[in-house]
Protein backbone atom coordinates (compact mmCIF):
# COMPACT_ATOMS: atom_id res chain seq x y z
CA UNK A 1 0.00 0.00 0.00
CA UNK A 2 0.88 3.44 -0.44
CA UNK A 3 1.70 6.11 2.50
CA UNK A 4 0.94 9.39 2.50
CA UNK A 5 3.36 12.24 2.49
CA UNK A 6 2.36 15.76 3.83
CA UNK A 7 1.48 17.93 1.35
CA UNK A 8 4.89 20.30 1.12
CA UNK A 9 6.68 16.70 0.42
CA UNK A 10 4.88 15.36 -2.56
CA UNK A 11 6.54 15.63 -5.77
CA UNK A 12 4.41 18.12 -8.23
CA UNK A 13 5.56 17.15 -11.62
CA UNK A 14 2.47 15.58 -13.27
CA UNK A 15 3.47 12.01 -14.37
CA UNK A 16 1.01 12.36 -16.90
CA UNK A 17 3.10 13.75 -19.66
CA UNK A 18 5.91 11.00 -20.35
CA UNK A 19 5.71 7.55 -21.64
CA UNK A 20 2.93 7.00 -23.58
CA UNK A 21 0.90 9.32 -21.27
CA UNK A 22 2.70 12.05 -23.43
CA UNK A 23 0.55 13.35 -26.42
CA UNK A 24 1.03 12.59 -29.76
CA UNK A 25 0.98 15.37 -32.45
CA UNK A 26 0.09 14.41 -35.79
CA UNK A 27 -3.31 13.75 -36.87
CA UNK A 28 -3.44 10.69 -39.33
CA UNK A 29 -5.19 8.85 -41.71
CA UNK A 30 -4.19 5.47 -42.64
CA UNK A 31 -6.47 3.04 -44.54
CA UNK A 32 -5.98 -0.77 -45.03
CA UNK A 33 -4.49 -1.53 -41.43
CA UNK A 34 -2.47 -5.11 -40.78
CA UNK A 35 -3.96 -7.46 -39.10
CA UNK A 36 -2.74 -10.75 -37.25
CA UNK A 37 -5.71 -13.20 -36.64
CA UNK A 38 -9.26 -12.97 -38.24
CA UNK A 39 -11.52 -9.52 -37.79
CA UNK A 40 -14.84 -11.55 -36.84
CA UNK A 41 -17.15 -10.75 -39.68
CA UNK A 42 -19.81 -9.19 -37.90
CA UNK A 43 -18.03 -6.27 -36.35
CA UNK A 44 -19.12 -3.34 -38.61
CA UNK A 45 -18.69 0.21 -37.27
CA UNK A 46 -16.27 1.90 -35.59
CA UNK A 47 -14.37 0.92 -31.97
CA UNK A 48 -13.32 4.89 -30.92
CA UNK A 49 -11.57 6.26 -27.61
CA UNK A 50 -10.71 9.51 -26.30
CA UNK A 51 -8.34 10.91 -23.70
CA UNK A 52 -6.26 13.90 -22.93
CA UNK A 53 -3.26 15.14 -25.25
CA UNK A 54 -2.62 18.95 -24.82
CA UNK A 55 -2.28 20.54 -28.06
CA UNK A 56 0.72 23.08 -26.63
CA UNK A 57 3.35 22.06 -23.83
CA UNK A 58 1.49 22.67 -20.54
CA UNK A 59 3.42 23.04 -17.67
CA UNK A 60 4.39 20.10 -15.51
CA UNK A 61 3.92 21.69 -12.24
CA UNK A 62 0.59 22.21 -12.56
CA UNK A 63 -0.68 20.25 -15.52
CA UNK A 64 -3.87 17.64 -14.41
CA UNK A 65 -4.13 14.52 -16.73
CA UNK A 66 -8.24 15.72 -16.79
CA UNK A 67 -7.51 18.63 -18.00
CA UNK A 68 -5.83 18.01 -21.71
CA UNK A 69 -7.41 18.75 -24.56
CA UNK A 70 -9.32 16.16 -26.11
CA UNK A 71 -8.07 13.91 -28.85
CA UNK A 72 -10.48 10.77 -30.42
CA UNK A 73 -9.01 7.74 -32.01
CA UNK A 74 -11.02 5.37 -33.93
CA UNK A 75 -10.53 2.31 -36.39
CA UNK A 76 -12.82 1.17 -38.82
CA UNK A 77 -14.33 -2.38 -39.17
CA UNK A 78 -16.26 -4.01 -42.30
CA UNK A 79 -16.62 -7.18 -43.40
CA UNK A 80 -13.26 -8.52 -41.69
CA UNK A 81 -10.82 -5.84 -42.64
CA UNK A 82 -9.87 -2.76 -40.87
CA UNK A 83 -10.52 0.07 -43.15
CA UNK A 84 -9.23 2.90 -41.29
CA UNK A 85 -7.31 4.29 -38.21
CA UNK A 86 -7.76 8.29 -37.79
CA UNK A 87 -6.62 10.38 -34.81
CA UNK A 88 -8.18 13.82 -34.40
CA UNK A 89 -8.18 16.56 -31.87
CA UNK A 90 -11.39 17.91 -30.52
CA UNK A 91 -11.28 21.60 -31.87
CA UNK A 92 -12.37 23.21 -28.47
CA UNK A 93 -11.07 26.83 -28.57
CA UNK A 94 -7.36 26.40 -27.24
CA UNK A 95 -6.81 23.63 -30.05
CA UNK A 96 -8.44 25.60 -32.81
CA UNK A 97 -6.20 29.03 -31.53
CA UNK A 98 -3.44 26.81 -31.53
CA UNK A 99 -3.78 25.75 -34.30
CA UNK A 100 -4.83 28.30 -36.94
CA UNK A 101 -8.10 26.83 -37.29
CA UNK A 102 -12.00 28.51 -37.78
CA UNK A 103 -13.55 28.52 -34.66
CA UNK A 104 -15.95 25.43 -33.90
CA UNK A 105 -19.62 26.87 -33.86
CA UNK A 106 -22.12 25.91 -31.50
CA UNK A 107 -22.68 27.40 -27.88
CA UNK A 108 -20.57 27.62 -25.03
CA UNK A 109 -21.26 26.84 -21.15
CA UNK A 110 -19.17 28.32 -18.05
CA UNK A 111 -15.86 29.44 -18.03
CA UNK A 112 -12.72 27.22 -19.92
CA UNK A 113 -12.15 26.83 -23.33
CA UNK A 114 -14.65 23.61 -24.23
CA UNK A 115 -12.05 21.02 -23.66
CA UNK A 116 -14.09 17.37 -24.44
CA UNK A 117 -11.33 14.40 -23.49
CA UNK A 118 -13.02 11.71 -21.39
CA UNK A 119 -15.64 9.76 -23.79
CA UNK A 120 -17.19 9.37 -26.93
CA UNK A 121 -20.33 7.60 -27.72
CA UNK A 122 -22.73 7.73 -30.36
CA UNK A 123 -26.47 9.01 -29.21
CA UNK A 124 -29.39 9.88 -31.69
CA UNK A 125 -26.98 9.09 -34.89
CA UNK A 126 -24.52 11.51 -33.50
CA UNK A 127 -21.06 10.91 -32.42
CA UNK A 128 -19.97 12.74 -29.32
CA UNK A 129 -17.22 13.48 -27.59
CA UNK A 130 -18.17 14.43 -24.05
CA UNK A 131 -16.66 15.69 -21.14
CA UNK A 132 -18.43 16.52 -16.96
CA UNK A 133 -18.06 19.70 -14.86
CA UNK A 134 -19.19 22.05 -17.36
CA UNK A 135 -17.87 21.45 -20.52
CA UNK A 136 -20.83 21.05 -23.79
CA UNK A 137 -20.93 17.37 -25.75
CA UNK A 138 -19.12 17.90 -29.19
CA UNK A 139 -20.54 16.77 -32.61
CA UNK A 140 -17.95 14.49 -34.49
CA UNK A 141 -18.63 13.60 -37.98
CA UNK A 142 -18.38 9.85 -38.67
CA UNK A 143 -14.69 10.08 -39.82
CA UNK A 144 -13.98 12.08 -35.86
CA UNK A 145 -13.66 15.68 -37.59
CA UNK A 146 -15.39 18.64 -34.59
CA UNK A 147 -18.77 19.57 -36.29
CA UNK A 148 -19.86 21.92 -33.44
CA UNK A 149 -19.97 22.69 -29.80
CA UNK A 150 -23.97 20.95 -28.76
CA UNK A 151 -26.51 21.72 -25.97
CA UNK A 152 -28.60 19.05 -27.31
CA UNK A 153 -30.87 21.44 -30.07
CA UNK A 154 -30.95 23.64 -26.78
CA UNK A 155 -32.36 21.30 -24.65
CA UNK A 156 -29.20 21.10 -21.75
CA UNK A 157 -29.91 23.61 -19.18
CA UNK A 158 -25.99 23.59 -18.09
CA UNK A 159 -23.42 20.85 -17.31
CA UNK A 160 -23.10 17.24 -18.76
CA UNK A 161 -21.21 14.12 -17.95
CA UNK A 162 -18.71 11.59 -19.43
CA UNK A 163 -20.58 8.76 -18.17
CA UNK A 164 -24.35 8.61 -19.23
CA UNK A 165 -26.33 5.30 -18.71
CA UNK A 166 -27.96 4.55 -21.79
CA UNK A 167 -30.73 2.00 -20.74
CA UNK A 168 -31.49 -0.50 -22.90
CA UNK A 169 -35.21 -0.85 -22.57
CA UNK A 170 -36.15 2.80 -23.80
CA UNK A 171 -33.18 3.62 -25.64
CA UNK A 172 -32.54 7.11 -23.20
CA UNK A 173 -29.56 8.41 -21.68
CA UNK A 174 -29.66 8.84 -17.74
CA UNK A 175 -26.83 11.17 -16.04
CA UNK A 176 -26.02 12.87 -13.02
CA UNK A 177 -23.79 16.18 -14.07
CA UNK A 178 -22.51 18.88 -12.00
CA UNK A 179 -20.77 22.50 -12.20
CA UNK A 180 -18.97 24.32 -9.72
CA UNK A 181 -21.48 27.31 -9.45
CA UNK A 182 -24.20 24.74 -8.47
CA UNK A 183 -25.40 23.96 -5.21
CA UNK A 184 -27.07 20.90 -6.29
CA UNK A 185 -26.30 17.92 -9.01
CA UNK A 186 -28.54 17.55 -11.56
CA UNK A 187 -29.89 13.99 -12.72
CA UNK A 188 -30.75 14.24 -16.61
CA UNK A 189 -32.42 12.38 -19.07
CA UNK A 190 -31.73 12.64 -22.68
CA UNK A 191 -34.57 10.92 -25.39
CA UNK A 192 -33.52 8.23 -27.89
CA UNK A 193 -33.89 11.50 -29.84
CA UNK A 194 -31.07 13.28 -28.80
CA UNK A 195 -33.55 15.79 -26.94
CA UNK A 196 -32.97 16.68 -23.10
CA UNK A 197 -36.45 15.14 -21.33
CA UNK A 198 -36.01 15.62 -17.98
CA UNK A 199 -33.72 17.33 -15.38
CA UNK A 200 -34.06 17.30 -11.69
CA UNK A 201 -32.17 19.11 -9.04
CA UNK A 202 -30.79 17.27 -6.41
CA UNK A 203 -29.34 18.89 -3.85
CA UNK A 204 -26.19 18.29 -1.69
CA UNK A 205 -24.26 20.35 1.05
CA UNK A 206 -20.95 21.34 -1.03
CA UNK A 207 -19.54 21.02 -4.33
CA UNK A 208 -18.93 17.52 -4.88
CA UNK A 209 -16.71 15.87 -8.15
CA UNK A 210 -19.40 13.57 -9.26
CA UNK A 211 -17.69 11.70 -12.12
CA UNK A 212 -20.00 8.66 -12.97
CA UNK A 213 -23.61 7.52 -12.09
CA UNK A 214 -25.48 4.09 -12.07
CA UNK A 215 -29.37 3.23 -12.94
CA UNK A 216 -31.14 0.16 -11.86
CA UNK A 217 -34.90 -0.28 -13.76
CA UNK A 218 -36.25 1.99 -10.94
CA UNK A 219 -33.65 3.57 -9.26
CA UNK A 220 -30.50 6.54 -10.24
CA UNK A 221 -27.33 6.10 -8.11
CA UNK A 222 -25.97 9.35 -6.70
CA UNK A 223 -22.74 9.30 -6.10
CA UNK A 224 -21.36 12.58 -3.38
CA UNK A 225 -18.07 12.19 -2.38
CA UNK A 226 -15.18 13.39 -0.76
CA UNK A 227 -13.48 15.20 -3.47
CA UNK A 228 -15.11 18.99 -3.93
CA UNK A 229 -14.08 22.22 -5.82
CA UNK A 230 -11.70 24.28 -4.14
CA UNK A 231 -11.64 28.37 -5.27
CA UNK A 232 -8.25 28.80 -4.17
CA UNK A 233 -6.84 26.10 -6.61
CA UNK A 234 -8.99 27.28 -9.29
CA UNK A 235 -7.52 31.20 -8.83
CA UNK A 236 -4.21 29.31 -9.34
CA UNK A 237 -5.59 28.04 -13.02
CA UNK A 238 -5.09 24.36 -11.57
CA UNK A 239 -6.97 22.54 -14.79
CA UNK A 240 -9.00 20.24 -12.23
CA UNK A 241 -9.42 22.65 -9.10
CA UNK A 242 -10.77 20.20 -6.87
CA UNK A 243 -9.18 18.82 -3.95
CA UNK A 244 -9.32 15.42 -1.78
CA UNK A 245 -11.66 16.87 1.63
CA UNK A 246 -12.41 14.13 3.95
CA UNK A 247 -14.44 15.97 6.16
CA UNK A 248 -16.99 16.04 3.49
CA UNK A 249 -17.50 12.48 3.93
CA UNK A 250 -19.12 10.20 1.45
CA UNK A 251 -22.69 8.85 0.44
CA UNK A 252 -24.59 6.97 -2.23
CA UNK A 253 -28.05 9.08 -2.75
CA UNK A 254 -31.06 6.80 -4.35
CA UNK A 255 -33.64 8.71 -6.36
CA UNK A 256 -36.87 7.40 -7.81
CA UNK A 257 -36.44 7.70 -11.92
CA UNK A 258 -39.75 9.20 -11.79
CA UNK A 259 -38.93 11.34 -9.02
CA UNK A 260 -39.62 15.09 -10.22
CA UNK A 261 -37.75 16.53 -6.63
CA UNK A 262 -34.12 15.62 -5.68
CA UNK A 263 -34.95 16.20 -1.70
CA UNK A 264 -36.47 12.84 -1.96
CA UNK A 265 -33.08 11.24 -2.75
CA UNK A 266 -32.35 8.62 0.19
CA UNK A 267 -28.72 9.24 1.25
CA UNK A 268 -27.10 6.13 2.39
CA UNK A 269 -23.35 6.83 4.06
CA UNK A 270 -20.24 4.59 2.80
CA UNK A 271 -16.76 4.76 4.20
CA UNK A 272 -14.23 7.28 3.18
CA UNK A 273 -13.12 6.19 -0.39
CA UNK A 274 -13.42 7.92 -4.14
CA UNK A 275 -15.50 5.82 -7.04
CA UNK A 276 -15.14 7.16 -10.60
CA UNK A 277 -16.48 4.23 -12.50
CA UNK A 278 -19.03 1.31 -11.31
CA UNK A 279 -19.36 -1.65 -13.26
CA UNK A 280 -23.22 -2.13 -13.24
CA UNK A 281 -25.58 -1.61 -10.63
CA UNK A 282 -29.22 -3.72 -9.99
CA UNK A 283 -32.37 -3.50 -7.69
CA UNK A 284 -32.60 -6.24 -5.30
CA UNK A 285 -36.38 -7.15 -4.56
CA UNK A 286 -36.16 -6.34 -0.90
CA UNK A 287 -35.21 -2.22 -2.62
CA UNK A 288 -31.44 -2.51 -1.90
CA UNK A 289 -29.48 -1.92 -4.75
CA UNK A 290 -26.50 -3.71 -5.37
CA UNK A 291 -23.50 -1.79 -7.38
CA UNK A 292 -19.91 -3.22 -8.20
CA UNK A 293 -17.21 -0.21 -8.01
CA UNK A 294 -13.67 0.30 -8.75
CA UNK A 295 -12.79 2.21 -5.28
CA UNK A 296 -9.65 3.93 -4.86
CA UNK A 297 -8.51 4.64 -1.09
CA UNK A 298 -8.59 8.18 -1.60
CA UNK A 299 -8.16 11.22 -4.46
CA UNK A 300 -6.09 13.81 -5.09
CA UNK A 301 -3.92 13.29 -1.23
CA UNK A 302 -0.83 12.35 -2.59
CA UNK A 303 -0.92 13.19 -5.97
CA UNK A 304 -2.77 16.14 -6.58
CA UNK A 305 -2.61 16.02 -10.67
CA UNK A 306 -4.36 12.98 -11.16
CA UNK A 307 -5.57 9.47 -9.78
CA UNK A 308 -2.60 8.02 -7.83
CA UNK A 309 -3.46 7.32 -4.34
CA UNK A 310 -3.18 3.92 -4.09
CA UNK A 311 -4.43 0.94 -6.48
CA UNK A 312 -8.07 0.99 -7.37
CA UNK A 313 -9.55 -2.31 -6.13
CA UNK A 314 -13.39 -3.86 -7.11
CA UNK A 315 -15.83 -3.52 -4.73
CA UNK A 316 -19.32 -4.73 -4.55
CA UNK A 317 -21.93 -2.54 -2.40
CA UNK A 318 -25.21 -2.95 -1.51
CA UNK A 319 -26.95 0.04 -0.77
CA UNK A 320 -29.58 -0.18 1.78
CA UNK A 321 -31.91 3.03 1.74
CA UNK A 322 -33.87 1.93 4.67
CA UNK A 323 -31.16 1.55 7.06
CA UNK A 324 -29.20 4.54 5.08
CA UNK A 325 -26.24 2.59 4.60
CA UNK A 326 -23.94 0.76 2.40
CA UNK A 327 -22.55 -2.47 2.56
CA UNK A 328 -19.24 -2.85 1.26
CA UNK A 329 -17.29 -6.19 0.51
CA UNK A 330 -14.56 -6.91 -2.10
CA UNK A 331 -14.64 -8.37 -4.68
CA UNK A 332 -10.55 -8.74 -6.15
CA UNK A 333 -7.55 -7.17 -4.37
CA UNK A 334 -5.57 -6.50 -7.39
CA UNK A 335 -5.63 -3.04 -8.66
CA UNK A 336 -7.80 -2.26 -11.62
CA UNK A 337 -10.18 0.29 -13.18
CA UNK A 338 -12.23 0.98 -16.32
CA UNK A 339 -14.84 -1.34 -15.35
CA UNK A 340 -17.33 -2.43 -18.18
CA UNK A 341 -19.55 -5.30 -18.99
CA UNK A 342 -22.83 -6.36 -21.43
CA UNK A 343 -24.39 -3.43 -21.84
CA UNK A 344 -27.75 -5.12 -22.64
CA UNK A 345 -27.34 -5.24 -18.97
CA UNK A 346 -27.19 -1.50 -17.85
CA UNK A 347 -29.39 -1.47 -14.56
CA UNK A 348 -30.16 -4.93 -14.71
CA UNK A 349 -28.52 -8.40 -13.24
CA UNK A 350 -25.03 -8.81 -14.59
CA UNK A 351 -22.71 -11.95 -13.81
CA UNK A 352 -19.24 -10.34 -15.90
CA UNK A 353 -17.47 -7.83 -15.56
CA UNK A 354 -14.05 -6.81 -17.19
CA UNK A 355 -11.45 -4.51 -15.83
CA UNK A 356 -7.89 -3.34 -16.76
CA UNK A 357 -5.62 -3.62 -14.58
CA UNK A 358 -4.50 -0.03 -12.72
CA UNK A 359 -1.98 -0.29 -9.94
CA UNK A 360 -0.32 2.37 -8.25
CA UNK A 361 1.51 5.18 -9.56
CA UNK A 362 -0.72 4.72 -13.02
CA UNK A 363 1.24 1.82 -14.27
CA UNK A 364 -1.17 -0.46 -16.27
CA UNK A 365 -0.96 -4.38 -17.48
CA UNK A 366 -3.30 -7.35 -18.53
CA UNK A 367 -6.85 -7.14 -19.14
CA UNK A 368 -9.60 -9.65 -15.94
CA UNK A 369 -12.72 -11.10 -16.90
CA UNK A 370 -14.36 -11.56 -13.72
CA UNK A 371 -17.53 -13.65 -12.71
CA UNK A 372 -19.10 -12.23 -9.96
CA UNK A 373 -21.77 -15.23 -9.61
CA UNK A 374 -19.34 -18.25 -9.53
CA UNK A 375 -16.66 -15.18 -7.86
CA UNK A 376 -13.56 -16.38 -10.02
CA UNK A 377 -11.40 -14.13 -12.41
CA UNK A 378 -9.78 -14.55 -15.58
CA UNK A 379 -6.84 -12.69 -16.96
CA UNK A 380 -5.48 -12.24 -20.65
CA UNK A 381 -1.73 -11.16 -20.54
CA UNK A 382 -1.41 -9.00 -23.70
CA UNK A 383 2.32 -10.39 -23.72
CA UNK A 384 5.75 -8.46 -22.26
CA UNK A 385 5.70 -4.79 -22.15
CA UNK A 386 1.84 -5.14 -23.88
CA UNK A 387 -0.92 -2.69 -21.47
CA UNK A 388 -3.99 -2.78 -22.53
CA UNK A 389 -6.61 0.29 -21.67
CA UNK A 390 -10.42 -0.06 -20.81
CA UNK A 391 -11.56 -2.84 -22.32
CA UNK A 392 -15.05 -2.67 -24.61
CA UNK A 393 -17.55 -5.77 -24.45
CA UNK A 394 -19.89 -6.19 -27.78
CA UNK A 395 -22.11 -9.27 -27.90
CA UNK A 396 -21.98 -11.32 -30.88
CA UNK A 397 -25.32 -10.65 -31.70
CA UNK A 398 -28.68 -9.26 -30.32
CA UNK A 399 -29.28 -13.16 -28.97
CA UNK A 400 -25.98 -13.57 -27.68
CA UNK A 401 -25.61 -15.42 -24.21
CA UNK A 402 -24.16 -12.70 -21.79
CA UNK A 403 -20.14 -13.21 -22.19
CA UNK A 404 -20.71 -14.48 -25.75
CA UNK A 405 -18.68 -11.92 -27.36
CA UNK A 406 -15.51 -9.67 -28.16
CA UNK A 407 -13.45 -7.94 -25.84
CA UNK A 408 -12.00 -5.06 -27.68
CA UNK A 409 -9.10 -2.66 -26.57
CA UNK A 410 -6.28 -0.61 -27.40
CA UNK A 411 -2.68 -2.24 -26.48
CA UNK A 412 0.39 -0.26 -25.67
CA UNK A 413 3.29 -2.12 -27.14
CA UNK A 414 6.69 0.13 -25.16
CA UNK A 415 8.74 -2.03 -27.75
CA UNK A 416 7.41 -0.51 -30.91
CA UNK A 417 5.84 2.26 -29.01
CA UNK A 418 3.27 1.72 -31.34
CA UNK A 419 -0.41 1.00 -30.27
CA UNK A 420 -2.53 -2.23 -31.64
CA UNK A 421 -6.20 -3.02 -31.45
CA UNK A 422 -6.78 -6.25 -29.57
CA UNK A 423 -9.88 -8.47 -29.97
CA UNK A 424 -10.97 -11.79 -27.53
CA UNK A 425 -13.57 -14.10 -27.39
CA UNK A 426 -14.70 -13.16 -23.79
CA UNK A 427 -15.56 -16.99 -23.85
CA UNK A 428 -11.77 -17.97 -23.97
CA UNK A 429 -10.32 -14.83 -22.51
CA UNK A 430 -6.83 -16.19 -22.07
CA UNK A 431 -6.65 -17.69 -25.12
CA UNK A 432 -4.43 -15.74 -28.40
CA UNK A 433 -6.50 -12.96 -29.51
CA UNK A 434 -9.28 -13.70 -31.92
CA UNK A 435 -7.63 -10.41 -33.89
CA UNK A 436 -4.73 -7.46 -33.55
CA UNK A 437 -4.98 -4.76 -35.62
CA UNK A 438 -1.33 -2.47 -35.95
CA UNK A 439 -1.80 0.84 -35.61
CA UNK A 440 0.57 3.23 -37.60
CA UNK A 441 0.98 4.87 -34.13
CA UNK A 442 0.67 5.10 -30.23
CA UNK A 443 -2.88 5.97 -28.72
CA UNK A 444 -1.54 7.46 -25.34
CA UNK A 445 -3.04 6.24 -22.09
CA UNK A 446 -6.34 7.98 -21.82
CA UNK A 447 -10.05 7.52 -20.49
CA UNK A 448 -13.00 5.68 -22.12
CA UNK A 449 -14.19 4.58 -25.41
CA UNK A 450 -17.06 2.73 -27.27
CA UNK A 451 -17.86 0.62 -30.23
CA UNK A 452 -19.95 2.23 -32.25
CA UNK A 453 -21.83 0.05 -34.42
CA UNK A 454 -22.82 0.91 -38.04
FE1 LIG B 1 -14.50 7.96 -16.42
Amino acid sequence: MTTTAPTSLRPSTSIYLSGNFAPVREELTVFDLEVTGSIPEGLNGRLLRIGPNPVADPDPNTYHWFSGNGMVHGVRLRDGRAEWYRNRYVADDTVTAALGRPTTPGPRHGMGSGVANTNVIGHAGTTFAIVEAGGLPVELTYDLDTISMSDFAGTLPGSFTAHPKLDPATGELHAVVYYWEWDYLQYVVVGADGRVTKTVDVPVPGKPMTHDCSITESQVLIFDQAVTFDLELAMTGRGLPYRWDPDYGCRVGVLSRQATDGVATVWCDVDLSYVYHPLNAYDLADGRVVVDVAKHPRMFDRDPLGPNDGPPTLWRWTVDPAAGRVHEELLDDRGQEFPRHDERLVGRPHRYGYTAAFRGDAELGPAYKHDLVARTSQTHDYGPGRVTLEPVFVPVDDDAAEDDGWVMSYVYDAATDRSDVVILHAQDFEAEPVATIHLPTRVPFGFHGNWIPD
